[in-house]
């Protein structure tokens, strides 16, 4: 998969060189390009900001930047593979674990991550034209920018790209992974020792009984759902857990 990120911090991404993320790149599996965003200016102050028009607090980021840093990338690759434009946005739909999947699904992410009140809307409306565009929120807050956004999104897309986690099991049982424990956050874990300052580990762990340890993994995930994410409960479709029950 290729990543590309075009913005004004380019040492904001320094992280996607560590841990999960770079290893996938070292190991080819991401081909990761960040692009300074004024490099794409022509006057001497390297300006990428403007006001608002209709006038209000903070600054607009201008589109002619944008627009030549978008087509550039664009030229910069394969013309048979379809770039996907992602710009994180408070204002964005909610990015969940279901657009993680879908978007790891796609060849090529170009990222557009905005500082000030925001990148000017034509931008976005003329690449929704010729692009598939994604305006996505990390949550109901708001950042100074969307680069951090950007980290959060990559690493979720990442680790699910075919060879990118050692084991190839370990997003089954995700929280919100679809499938059995669809819309259920994922229980409380436990490793050796046996006993950590008087505190035993559940002895079903120890049972050697898989189909008692699957449930009881399914009721801790219930309990945990219900106490920090009732809402998720609400949703939750009752014959798909019934169905999980038959199946233990
Ligand atoms: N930029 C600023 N806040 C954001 C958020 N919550 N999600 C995505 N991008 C953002």
């Amino acid at each position: 998969m290729r990543l590309d990120v075009v913005t004004i911090f380019p040492e904001y991404l320094e992280p996607l060189n560590v841990s999960l993320v770079g290893k996938a790149r070292v190991n080819g599996l991401l081909d990761v390009r960040v692009h300074d965003l004024r490099q794409w200016t022509h006057d001497r102050h390297n300006t990428v900001d403007d006001s608002p028009y209709g006038g209000g607090p903070g600054m607009v980021m201008k589109p002619d930047p944008w627009g030549e840093a978008l087509d550039a990338v664009r030229a910069d690759g394969d013309p048979g593979i379809a770039p996907v434009l992602v710009v994180p946005t408070p204002s964005g739909r909610p990015f969940t674990q279901e657009l993680a999947v879908e978007l790891s699904g796609r060849p090529w992410l170009v990222f557009a991550p905005a500082r000030y009140e925001g990148i000017d809307r034509r931008v976005i409306d003329a690449y929704a034209e010729q692009w598939e565009v994604h305006e996505v929120s990390i949550g109901d807050y708001v950042l100074a920018g969307g680069e951090a956004a950007v980290l959060v999104i990559t690493e979720a897309v990442a680790r699910l790209l075919p060879g990118v986690l050692g084991n190839a099991e370990s997003h089954r049982d995700d929280s919100f992974a679809p499938g059995a424990m669809a819309d259920l956050l994922e229980g409380p874990v436990y490793t050796k020792p046996p006993v950590w300052r008087d505190r035993d580990i559940p002895e079903v762990l120890v049972s050697g009984h898989h189909g008692r340890i699957a449930r009881w993994r399914r009721d801790q995930a219930f309990r945990r759902t219900d106490a920090h994410r009732p809402d998720l409960i609400e949703r939750c479709d009752p014959a798909a857990l019934d169905k999980y029950d038959r199946a233990l």
